[in-house]
């Protein structure tokens, strides 16, 4: 893959066919700010094209955070069309993208993942923390309200009661509690956390790339209530009979052999 601007605050790189993307501004404990947004929408572009990337990984440098939030030295001086701003920016370039994006992508959390940075992690398709991680939307600590989709996914995924009391009591909540609570699918050690990340990218990469997507979309649609998921899964079923890939796994499994994929 080639990424064709510099990036300053994120760094990447390939493990056979996995994208690591790593938040790299430890000393503002990657907090998000507007370049950061840039470089990881580039930088997820530029993977969607690339047959060779089959998922990717996010994560934060160094121990202590994931993202601990928007950059709030960034915004303190916002206007409300600013603010407004701000948020639909974020939801275009990166949450809802990466929500819809046509590849898995999985939230590494590996310590702090506070307000945009637990909202980043719940715009992953599947979630792993390490036992250290931290994660809440602490935004009415502020005065505002989390605006990178955190009021609508934080309740996808733990029930609206618990987002309730988590975004009101700007509570923070341990990987053991996000883990019964459904927040996070594993919860590993600091060290093993991208190992568990590797092993769910090892089972997707044998897997039919078009299956994959259309199931991205069809479990998206579910929560789009312009959409009906059920008519949706229906068209997008029968797509699937006229794919390469059906017909390949058909047929390898058939013949008693592991299917080859040709992604089309
Ligand atoms: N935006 C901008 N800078 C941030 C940040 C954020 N969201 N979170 C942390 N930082 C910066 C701090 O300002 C500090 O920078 P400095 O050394 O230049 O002063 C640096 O990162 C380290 O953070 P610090 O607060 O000193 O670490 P800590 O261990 O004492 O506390 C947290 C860790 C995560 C509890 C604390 O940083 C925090 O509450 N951050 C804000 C979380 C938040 O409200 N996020 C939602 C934003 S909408």
């Amino acid at each position: 893959m080639t990424v064709e601007m510099a990036l300053e605050n994120i760094t990447t790189e390939i493990k056979n066919d996995v994208l690591i993307i790593t938040i790299n501004r430890p000393d503002k404990l990657n907090a998000l700010n507007k370049q950061t947004i840039e470089e990881l929408h580039e930088t997820f572009v530029d993977a969607e094209n690339d047959k060779n990337i089959r998922a990717l990984i996010i994560t934060g440098s160094g121990q202590k955070a994931f993202v601990a939030g928007a950059d709030i030295a960034e915004f303190a001086n916002y206007s409300v069309e600013e603010g407004k701003q701000l948020s639909s920016i974020g939801h275009f370039k990166i949450f809802n993208f990466i929500e819809n994006y046509s590849k898995p992508v999985i939230g590494a959390v590996n310590g702090f993942a506070l307000g945009g940075g637990l909202e980043l992690a719940m715009a992953c398709h599947i979630r792993v923390a390490s036992s250290n991680a931290k994660m809440g939307l602490p935004e009415v600590s502020l005065g505002v309200i989390p605006g990178y989709g955190g009021t609508q996914r934080l309740a996808q995924l733990v029930g609206k009661g618990k987002a309730f009391e988590m975004i009101v009591t700007a509570d923070m909540v341990n990987a053991e509690d996000a883990y019964k609570w459904g927040l996070v699918n594993y919860v590993t050690t600091q060290e093993e956390l991208l190992n568990k990340c590797f092993e769910i990218t090892a089972k997707i990469s044998t897997k039919s790339p078009v299956a994959v997507r259309t199931a991205i979309r069809v479990i998206n649609a579910g929560f789009n209530n312009k959409q009906n998921g059920y008519e949706v899964e229906i068209e997008e079923f029968g797509k699937s009979f006229a794919s390469g890939d059906f017909k390949e796994g058909v047929t390898a499994f058939l013949e008693k052999r592991k299917a080859q994929f040709p992604g089309n």
